[in-house]
């Protein structure tokens, strides 16, 4: 049968025209007519009963059925509002200016993988060098990720055989730490993925509570600090991780973020536990790249990985107030002793 024909037929006999109206008017036979209407399946009864209703079903009536709200106002209003109350409640950002009112020398020891907790960790030297931040005048950190060892993760087993003591105490000690020594130290925390685990695992981040609790802007996995020394303003790209590491170029993934980036005096990236230093002039700007050894020399993940053992080295860079001038030195004793002789009124 021709389908438009089959079309006609059909939507005739929906529209309620009789078998024989619809003979007449299309000049079919009616056995034609009835044929096609019967194979669509809605041939009506002598009483214009549907099929369905012919076999005597009853279709079920909802008169409690609930529906979408017609106007969707109330929950794009909803939503809005709470993105904007989710981003009150979050003191992470991605830039920060960071002022030092001097007319003197600073320096700023860029620090990362402290790795609290860990059976292996050098605990009377990360001490010792919190104590030389806290005395030298005009000595600052900016902190960069893995305060805790915090082997929270049920895929991390052995890392957790590693601690001396629950990761709570973990952050107990990095608290303490920042309260005995560190006040007025530093400039900025950046969180590591040991921190992050906790974030990922129980929804709490601990280094931005610990940052909120010593008021110390957070820059959660990195950002930028615009550093005013005095009369200079420097721009310091901080980050735990960064795209572009590796382990036979410890500044590696410092200088890809210069070269696709922006230019930044200085790029401090950490979590290799690697320590390098590496001046560049890229577009005729001088800029410091540096990446801090860990507290924590080795531990069973980097044995199986044949890593090797790190060293605690940490980068001190030396900001000038009055002219764009940075010097980088390996180590914090001796940065400190430097820095020290370099401030009016310090050592001789
Ligand atoms: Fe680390
Ligand atoms: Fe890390």
């Amino acid at each position: 049968m021709d389908p438009a024909i089959t079309e006609q037929v059909l939507t005739r006999y929906a529209r309620g025209d009789s078998l024989d109206r619809i003979r007449d008017d299309l000049g079919l036979t009616f056995y034609c007519v009835r044929k096609i209407v019967r194979d669509a399946g809605v041939l009506r009864d002598r009483n214009g009963r549907s099929p369905a209703a012919q076999s005597g079903h009853v279709a079920p009536e909802f008169p409690g059925l609930k529906e979408y709200p017609p106007d969707p106002t109330e929950l794009l209003d909803f939503l809005e509002t709470a993105a904007e109350q989710h981003q009150k409640w979050d003191t992470a950002q991605r830039e920060v200016p960071v002022v030092i009112a001097t007319d003197q020398p600073i320096a700023v020891a860029f620090r990362g993988d402290w790795h609290a907790g860990n059976k292996n960790t050098l605990y009377k030297l990360l001490r010792r060098d919190n104590a030389i931040i806290r005395d030298t005048a005009g000595l600052y950190t900016a902190e960069l990720g893995d305060f805790c060892d915090a082997f929270i993760k049920p895929t991390m087993q052995d890392g957790a055989q590693e601690a001396l003591v629950p990761v709570k105490i973990q952050r107990h000690y990095v608290w303490a730490s920042y309260r005995e020594y560190l006040q007025g130290k530093v400039l900025g925390d950046v969180t590591g993925q040991h921190d992050h685990w906790a974030s990922q695992m129980a929804a709490f981040d601990p280094v931005e509570w610990l940052s909120h609790d010593f008021k110390i802007p957070y820059l959660r996995h990195g950002g930028t600090i615009h550093l005013q020394v005095g009369e200079q303003q420097y721009e310091i790209a901080v980050r735990h991780k960064a795209r572009g590491t590796s382990q036979w170029n410890p500044t590696h993934s410092n200088i890809r973020t210069l070269y696709f980036d922006r230019h930044y005096d200085v790029v401090a990236h950490a979590d290799k536990h690697i320590f390098g230093i590496q001046e560049v002039e890229h577009e005729g700007k001088h800029s410091i790249l540096v990446r801090p050894g860990s507290y924590k020399p080795y531990d069973n993940f980097s044995d199986s990985h044949d890593f090797g053992e790190s060293q605690p080295t940490i980068p001190v860079i030396i900001f000038w107030p009055d002219r764009h001038e940075m010097q980088c030195i390996r180590g914090i004793e001796v940065a400190a002793d430097i820095v020290s002789r370099l401030r009016d009124g310090g050592r001789p």
